[in-house]
């Protein structure tokens, strides 16, 4: 067994569920996801022609589906007809499992009656128009995921600062963590740090940078730092020396073993 060098608080984020095992945001995923013991399901939000959630990455279904174009061009009904399991047969031929063809894209709705509050939720906004935080906020309303925010089974992400806000200003104890293009932590200045803090609790931000340098800075605006994506002991031992407080990850088991 490993050596325990984590801290039982380090939040493990499961990267668009299990998406090292299965096809990343199907709910055979997210299912995955929970049985390895993931803290927090992490999960992109694009929205549909009509105006529904979905969990799904690119603002199109180029990659991850056997269909093309943009997500916002689909009907909900239409982009569920899309197979979203078998490019990973393809891409992985490894891992492939004829169980994943025929996977579809699920709307957030399914997510939330499939897992309801067994899990925590990381869900991240991904495109900030058309009113998503504010449908973001009733659906999670609706399913009774706010009734505590503090105690935190749902975080909300994006890198947008102005979607952040904009859910911030409704819902203030709902914890925000703000995530950072690659470059951002070279250009990043304490003062620009402590105006996140006014909103979010954390950064996420490639672990290219998640160094002792930034991380510094970072604790001294009084914010988490949270590494993406870090898929193995090597990478977890370097980010974890900075003092990080969690990570996202496409391996969940590689990481909890460390716990
Ligand atoms: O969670 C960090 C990560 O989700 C941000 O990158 O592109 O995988 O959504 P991306
Ligand atoms: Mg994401």
């Amino acid at each position: 067994t490993a050596a325990v060098i984590l801290d039982k608080d380090f939040l493990v984020f499961g990267h668009r569920g299990a998406s090292g095992y299965a096809p990343e945001h199907t709910l055979l995923s997210y299912q995955l996801a929970k049985e390895l013991g993931a803290d927090y399901l992490e999960i992109d939000l694009q929205q549909t022609k009509d105006g529904e959630l979905v969990a799904l990455h690119d603002p199109d279904v180029n990659r991850t589906t056997d269909g093309t174009g943009n997500a916002a061009d689909f009907t909900l009904a239409e982009l569920q007809q899309l197979d979203a399991g078998s490019w990973f047969n393809k891409k992985y031929p490894a891992k492939a499992k004829p169980e994943y063809a025929g996977l579809t894209i699920p709307s957030l709705r399914q997510v939330f009656q499939t897992f309801g509050n067994e899990v925590n939720y990381c869900l991240e906004i991904k495109t900030p128009d058309a009113g998503i935080e504010g449908k973001l906020l009733s659906l999670l309303d609706e399913f009774n995921l706010l009734e505590d925010p503090k105690s935190a089974n749902v975080i909300i992400q994006s890198f947008s600062a102005e979607s952040l806000q904009s859910v911030h200003r409704v819902q203030p104890d709902i914890p925000l963590i703000k995530l950072m293009d690659w470059y951002s932590p070279l250009v990043t200045s304490e003062k620009e740090l402590k105006e996140i803090k006014q909103y979010a609790m954390g950064i996420g931000v490639s672990q290219l940078w998640s160094t002792p340098a930034f991380e510094k800075k970072v604790r001294s605006a009084d914010l988490a730092l949270y590494p993406f994506s870090v898929n193995d002991a090597a990478s977890l031992f370097k980010v974890a020396h900075t003092g990080t407080l969690g990570v996202y990850t496409d391996y969940i088991d590689t990481i909890s073993a460390y716990k």
